[in-house]
């Protein structure tokens, strides 16, 4: 669709940035938090990048109000951040620690006083490790009741001024992460778990969203997936049928549950052959009918490239963790699909194709199926920054991605979609889970490395001054 005029973006949008309680925080043990999985993941030899872990990561829990005046001074209307379940229940239930619940009450009042709206994440990932200890985390029913004790703890203490809530950051990934691939806690590779495991997620997202309304009449609510829209590689009906089978398998899987309450038949089907699908118990689907969310979130970063692959294709695929671009080999499933290289796209140093016009088309998708408003939860530009002298970081490279990401969200709202808000991540660098810290995002540098945590300094790059622009004009001006 050519438009011949553009629509503005909406008054109230919310220009917003992100950010995730392990990968800024620090603070690992400190005021009564207990230890995550995340805590006790990254202490094994080889499993994040050059050792690093999120024990003091940007001390962010410690310069919380010179980061929320860094955004103040922006201009910035909203900011995404989530909550360290282990600060709130350090054995993850039991008895509540009211210095968590503080902590998090001063920095949401401190986000208030600047006039940005905050948006909490419930869970970014970091599971208190005693669950896992106790029952194993995802793999057990018990943790439905324990993730929405949590929640509705934090819906009595904070609904009174927060609206927008995340439920579930990204289940799609740290369940196949964690699960399939083992490269997340809690490093397990089998299929028939990883499928049950996502499934009691499921419920207890479904849970969580159906309690809220009690709490937050007016609040709103949604998890936040990361949705890679399928691509076909050619126009053979073989590959067209490959991204399809992507398109139901890798996403439709978990967005069709949110927004219905109903997994997608085709693959329903697929993993029953196989041996595969979870087990349902009574009074699970009414469970997940039940929670339908106000908004779906998207975790944007590029789209996948799909062709056929054989029963004897290629099964198993690498991430490139180490930014050397070019090292990541296709992977797939047999007999659905296998990933190729787009060559119509360019990719950064750690091969995520940009793809700005794939946000339309995933925007687009969104609506069409499920007729919800979107909120974009994340978008954002890994890279190799450079601080030049005079505190300078010049991220131009930065600028044109978000830029080119807003001109497709602005076609988008043209096109009719109900967009709510736009969230960069990350606001300041940040911990990349298997990456380091040497893969940045932040509109703020944090002068910090994999070997040294030297001053921390916030710098102000380039990208920081340029989105403050884009605010004030509400979008006008990109
Ligand atoms: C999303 C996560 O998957 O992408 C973030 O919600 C994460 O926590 C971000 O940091 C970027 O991924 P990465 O691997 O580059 O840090």
């Amino acid at each position: 669709m050519i438009h011949k005029t553009i629509a503005d973006f909406p008054k109230d949008f919310l220009w917003g940035a992100a950010s995730a309680a392990y990968q800024v925080e620090g603070a690992w043990n400190e005021d009564g938090k207990g230890p995550s999985n995340w805590d006790v993941y990254v202490r094994f030899p080889g499993t994040t990048f050059k050792g690093t872990n999120g024990d003091v990561a940007v001390d962010h829990y410690h310069r919380y109000k010179e980061d929320v005046a860094l955004m103040a001074q922006m201009g910035l209307k909203a900011y995404r951040f989530s909550i360290a379940w282990t600060r709130i229940f350090p054995k993850g239930r039991g008895e509540v620690n009211e210095a968590g619940l503080r902590f998090y009450d001063n920095l949401i009042n401190e986000l208030l006083k600047n006039q940005i709206e905050p948006i909490i994440t419930l869970y970014h990932w970091d599971l208190p490790q005693e669950l896992q200890d106790v029952y194993g985390g995802w793999e057990s029913r018990e943790i439905i009741e324990d993730f929405h004790n949590y929640s509705v703890t934090l819906f009595k203490r904070y609904g009174d001024r927060v609206k927008y809530w995340v439920t579930l950051n990204e289940q799609n990934i740290f369940i196949m992460h964690g699960y399939l691939n083992a490269i997340h806690p809690p490093k397990v590779a089998d299929l028939k778990r990883m499928y049950q495991a996502n499934h009691i997620a499921s419920l207890a997202n479904a849970r969580v969203i159906a309690s809220f309304r009690n709490y937050v009449p007016e609040g709103k609510i949604g998890p936040s997936f990361a949705y890679g829209p399928a691509y076909a590689h050619t126009d053979k009906p073989e590959d067209v049928l490959a991204s399809e089978n992507a398109e139901d398998f890798n996403n439709h899987w978990w967005m069709d549950v949110y927004a219905w309450g109903e997994y997608p038949k085709v693959i329903w089907n697929y993993l029953t052959r196989e041996g595969l699908a979870p087990i349902l118990e009574e009074g699970d689907l009414e469970v997940l009918k039940k929670g339908k969310p106000d908004f779906m979130g998207v975790n944007y970063y590029r789209t996948t490239t799909y062709e056929m692959n054989p029963l004897d294709g290629v099964s198993s695929g690498k991430m490139n963790t180490t930014g050397k671009k070019g090292t990541t080999p296709d992977t797939g499933v047999l007999g659905l699909f296998k990933t190729i290289r787009n060559p119509n796209l360019e990719a950064t140093d750690w091969d995520w194709e940009i793809d700005p016009m794939g946000l339309r088309i995933a925007l687009r998708r969104i609506t069409s199926r499920y007729r919800l408003p979107i909120l974009i939860s994340e978008n954002g530009l890994g890279a190799f920054d450079v601080l030049e002298e005079n505190d300078v970081v010049n991220d131009e490279y930065r600028i044109a991605f978000i830029r080119r990401h807003l001109e497709e969200c602005q076609q988008a709202i043209t096109d009719g979609v109900d967009l709510l808000g736009y969230c960069v991540w990350s606001y300041t660098d940040l911990l990349s889970w298997l990456n380091g810290y040497q893969k940045r995002y932040g509109f703020v540098y944090i002068n910090r490395d994999e070997d040294s945590e030297k001053d921390m300094r916030r710098i102000k790059k380039n990208s920081y001054f340029w989105y403050q622009k884009v605010i004030e004009t509400n979008g006008k001006q990109l």
